[in-house]
């Protein structure tokens, strides 16, 4: 791996999607995680927030119905927010309705110390079905940076999908490693091709961080 990468985001992309490795790992990097991402040009939650308003603002010049994708009104659920930098970015944008929800209950402890949450919930797994409280709740579902190496497996899309409203937005990151380890792209092709969700915009190689870049991913589930 790069030789930039801290020691901690190594470590990080090693825990081979185990839960319990995943939250303990996470649960002792909380304190120290938003300095230690502000040193390595952490471009992913800009990125990931632009390619979501590009796929609005295509969306609503078709239909302008949809509006309510974007704007105060709108209710975001920001999935693995870990300490809130995603949520920072959509309040940037305009976004005013964020619930944040993660595995890691000292990454939400330090998320909800930035106020820009309405609700935070930790203990939620998103490889796994969402609880009943949380299903098709959200217009905008974001995911920053947990698709990456030993978090989720592309699959997850599917359980993640189920957080969106019917025609209700996805938007996610993945990591360049990740993708290519994976095959993100091919998972991606299967789960349209099953009618589970609809791309509506893909943005290749933006800013991640300053050791590698992304793919930004904004799905619609569809509506049915
Ligand atoms: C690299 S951090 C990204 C956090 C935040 N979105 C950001 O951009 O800074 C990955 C986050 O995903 C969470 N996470 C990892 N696996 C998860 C899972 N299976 N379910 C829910 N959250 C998970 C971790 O606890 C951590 O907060």
């Amino acid at each position: 791996m790069p030789e930039e990468m801290t020691e901690s985001m190594r470590r990080a992309m090693s825990l081979a999607g185990d839960r319990a490795k995943l939250e303990a790992f996470y649960d002792q990097w909380a304190a120290s995680y938003d300095e230690d991402v502000a040193e390595h040009d952490y471009g992913m939650p800009e990125a990931l927030v632009s390619t979501l308003l590009a796929a609005v603002r295509d969306l609503t010049a078709v239909d302008p119905g949809l509006v309510r994708l974007h704007g105060p009104d709108t209710d975001v659920l920001d999935a693995g927010c870990g300490t809130g930098q995603v949520g920072r970015a959509l309040v940037a944008a305009g976004y005013r309705i964020i619930d944040g929800i993660d595995l890691s209950e000292a990454m939400i402890e330090v998320a909800a110390t930035t106020g820009l949450y309405r609700r935070l919930e930790a203990g939620i797994d998103l490889t796994k079905a969402p609880p009943p409280h949380l299903e098709a709740k959200a217009d905008v579902v974001t995911v920053g940076g947990v698709f990456t190496v030993g978090h989720i497996p592309p699959e997850s899309l599917v359980q993640i999908a189920m957080l969106a409203r019917p025609g209700g937005l996805i938007a996610l990151s993945t990591r360049r490693s990740y993708q290519e380890e994976v095959g993100f792209e091919l998972v991606s092709e299967r789960l349209v091709d099953d009618g589970i969700v609809e791309l509506v915009r893909r943005e290749q190689d933006l800013p991640y961080t300053m050791d590698s870049t992304g793919d930004y991913w904004v799905y619609r589930r569809p509506n049915r």
